[in-house]
């Protein structure tokens, strides 16, 4: 299998960074294939702006995700955004690696969504679920959060963890691609060593388990 890892996390010390380099190591092991979308190392711009189609025709009234659409189709498309497509498209399997910054993913992996899942490229008119252009691809989001797990719980403070996610599975399956079951690492700030240790054995476990679904 191909699988993509779209990493969004700043710290090569971070326990997030240990989660990615679990997930290659165990996926490499395996023999699938994998590459990284490092997204801080690319420097990856997340701002939408009318730089993403330079050489385009201009649509009046400009709307981004218009001029998304006629971007791709006449294939004048920034060179970053061209660069991840690829290596989407590529993928059979793509798992998304991030902590959870105020109940949502970081502002550089929301911009990869906003500006890779272009009009015409992921989507386009009626083209959407199980139709949508990136079907028969499957994804895991692996999350880190500082609050503990009984803070997830639906009836405690931050409220049920499947909503906090759900705009990016829904996003997901927007354009085609299904999630699978994510993997939850709560509270890392506070876990000692040996607990970190069993987390990514956890996490080498729920990988195993979700691949042999597919
Ligand atoms: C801007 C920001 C927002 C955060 N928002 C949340 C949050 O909504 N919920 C939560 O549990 N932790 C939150 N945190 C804590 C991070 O999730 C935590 O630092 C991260 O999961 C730790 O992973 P790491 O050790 O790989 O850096 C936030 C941290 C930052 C810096």
């Amino acid at each position: 299998m191909r699988v993509l890892i779209v990493y969004a996390h700043l710290e090569p010390h971070s326990f997030n960074h240990a989660l990615k380099e679990q997930a290659i190591n165990v996926l490499q092991a395996a023999r699938h294939e994998v590459r990284v979308s490092d997204l801080y190392a690319q420097s990856f711009n997340p701002v939408a702006t009318w730089h993403d189609f330079e050489r385009a025709a201009v649509i009046q009234p400009r709307q981004y995700g218009v001029m998304q659409r006629e971007a791709y189709l006449h294939h004048h498309v920034a060179e970053d955004i061209i660069a991840e497509q690829e290596k989407l498209s590529w993928c059979d399997l793509v798992i998304f690696q991030f902590p959870l910054w105020w109940f949502s993913a970081p502002a550089i992996l929301k911009g990869w969504f906003d500006r890779v899942l272009m009009a015409g490229y992921a989507y386009d008119k009626e083209k959407w679920f199980a139709t949508g252009l990136l079907t028969s691809r499957r994804a895991i989001l692996s999350v880190t959060t500082q609050s503990p797990k009984s803070a997830y719980d639906a009836s405690n403070m931050h409220g049920d963890i499947k909503q906090i996610l759900y705009p990016v599975h829904h996003t997901l399956r927007f354009v085609g691609i299904m999630p699978l079951s994510p993997f939850l690492a709560y509270g890392v700030m506070n876990m000692d060593t040996q607990e970190r240790r069993q987390c990514l054995m956890d996490y080498q476990l729920h990988l195993s388990e979700q691949i042999e679904k597919k």
